[in-house]
């Protein structure tokens, strides 16, 4: 029989560079042609009925790169979140970012509240962003939290420490996809991934498109998830 449709899927949105390199453009070309390819997927996964779709756009890696390139990017995210929030609207997604906002732009930080702020009561998906995100930074910031807390809260167990991650109150991904062909997790959510079933494209991020969304959706249903037990 197979598996029920996934309830939170991840995307490592990756290609983006080599494919503007393909075609002799810069990098950020591909970095706004992938703004593209995120509104038809959050479409197609809205549609769909997934939960939650969790998209990886900037890691805390990512500030080794040119600082021409990140300026980009981040001017990109302000664009895009001015530009997108009302089509968000108009499919009832709610907007949430996972990631630490301390070494961010105020402008960035700010609108990435207004667009949570603007979005919250919708029902439909939940779209989460991980913006200046990384898997270590989480459990790190969440183990500095926790240590900080003020009530002297129960034993500590697995339901209480992903209380204080950045994912609190979200299901684990089912589903993790990556696009531009490489086989790594890239620091991404490692501890709510430890069980999700992975998903490698040699489609670059801009190339990616619903029928390849739904292809990795239809081999998703047919795993075999054991999570350790005989299945
Ligand atoms: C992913 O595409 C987007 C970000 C990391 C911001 P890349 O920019 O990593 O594209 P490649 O991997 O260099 O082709
Ligand atoms: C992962 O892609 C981060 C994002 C998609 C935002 P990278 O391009 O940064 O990953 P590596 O460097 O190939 O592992
Ligand atoms: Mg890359």
């Amino acid at each position: 029989m197979d598996a029920p449709a996934p309830r939170h899927v991840a995307i490592i949105m990756d290609g983006n560079g080599r494919w503007a390199r393909q075609r002799l453009l810069p990098r950020t070309y591909g970095h706004k042609k992938g703004v593209e390819t995120l509104r038809t997927i959050v479409k197609a996964a809205a549609e769909k009925g997934i939960d939650v779709l969790t998209v990886f756009a900037f890691s805390t890696e990512n500030w080794k790169r040119p600082e021409k390139e990140v300026r980009a990017l981040m001017h990109l995210f302000v664009e895009t979140l001015e530009k997108e929030v009302p089509e968000l609207m108009d499919n009832n997604v709610k907007l949430r970012f996972i990631g630490d906002r301390a070494p961010l732009s105020r402008e960035v930080v700010e609108k990435m509240t207004q667009s949570e702020a603007r979005t919250k009561d919708n029902e439909g998906l939940t779209l989460v962003v991980a913006l200046n995100y990384s898997g270590r930074d989480d459990i790190l910031r969440a183990v500095k939290a926790f240590k900080e807390r003020k009530d002297s809260s129960p034993q500590l167990d697995e339901e209480l420490f992903a209380s204080f991650l950045d994912t609190r109150g979200l299901p684990d991904p089912d589903l993790i996809i990556r696009t531009g062909g490489e086989y790594r997790i890239s620091n991404f959510l490692l501890w709510q991934g430890a069980y999700s079933e992975f998903y490698s494209t040699a489609a670059y991020w801009p190339d990616f498109s619903r029928k390849e969304f739904e292809k990795a959706l239809k081999e998703y249903t047919r795993r075999d998830r054991r999570f350790g037990g005989l299945g």
